[in-house]
């Protein structure tokens, strides 16, 4: 079983620190956000990305499994009115077919158990054209983050994502980040 981030320590998810080395606005440039999307966040935690990614889209929908992570997001910018919180279990995605533009992992699939169901929802679920942005540590040692071993490399992602092509990839200190978009060969 993967090591869960425990709600205890959600101080941690936003602090200053966090802020300098994983920027936010980085992380979204890269994802070349388009304004009227809808993006669900999994595992959003208490919203360092479904917060600012709200200010650029239609819609966000965040996902996670522990409540005072999304009641912690909630009371933080009370002014963004389009941020849908959701206490759910990952996979299965409590989502209709083809629903969303963009699927966000950020510090979340090394956490995940079940990661062959959770492609093939994300297949299920996601629109023409949509695309999955995977941020998360490197396999070695880094300032902070999970054990070696509990993570889960770029390569290994790439795998995993097997009805998926490669758009994006940037190898940074701390982590990385992906961008994939769905592969209209392995169509539903
Ligand atoms: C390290 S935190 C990252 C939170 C947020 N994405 C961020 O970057 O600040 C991982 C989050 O994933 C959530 N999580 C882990 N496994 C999950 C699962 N199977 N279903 C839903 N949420 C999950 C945890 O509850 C936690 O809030």
């Amino acid at each position: 079983m993967a090591h869960r981030f425990p709600e205890q320590e959600r101080a941690r998810l936003r602090d200053e620190r966090r802020h300098r080395i994983q920027p936010a606005e980085e992380i979204m440039a890269r994802m070349a956000l388009r304004p009227g999307e809808t993006v669900i966040d999994l595992g959003s935690g208490t919203g360092y990305l479904a917060v600012p990614m709200a200010h650029r889209t239609a819609r966000v929908l965040a996902l996670d499994a522990q409540r005072k992570m999304l009641e912690t997001m909630r009371s933080t910018d009370p002014n963004v009115v389009n941020i849908f919180p959701v206490l759910a279990e990952i996979p299965p995605l409590p989502l209709t077919n083809a629903s969303f533009d963009r699927a966000v992992f950020i510090n979340v699939l090394h956490e995940i158990n079940e990661k062959d169901l959770l492609v093939r929802e994300l297949e299920r679920t996601l629109k023409e054209g949509g695309r999955v942005s995977i941020v998360d540590f490197p396999r070695r040692e880094t300032s902070s983050g999970p054990p070696v071993s509990e993570r889960i490399g770029p390569e290994a992602v790439v795998e995993l994502f097997k009805g998926f092509h490669v758009v994006g990839r940037w190898d940074l200190n701390e982590y990385y980040q992906l961008e994939l978009e769905k592969d209209w060969a392995h169509r539903q």
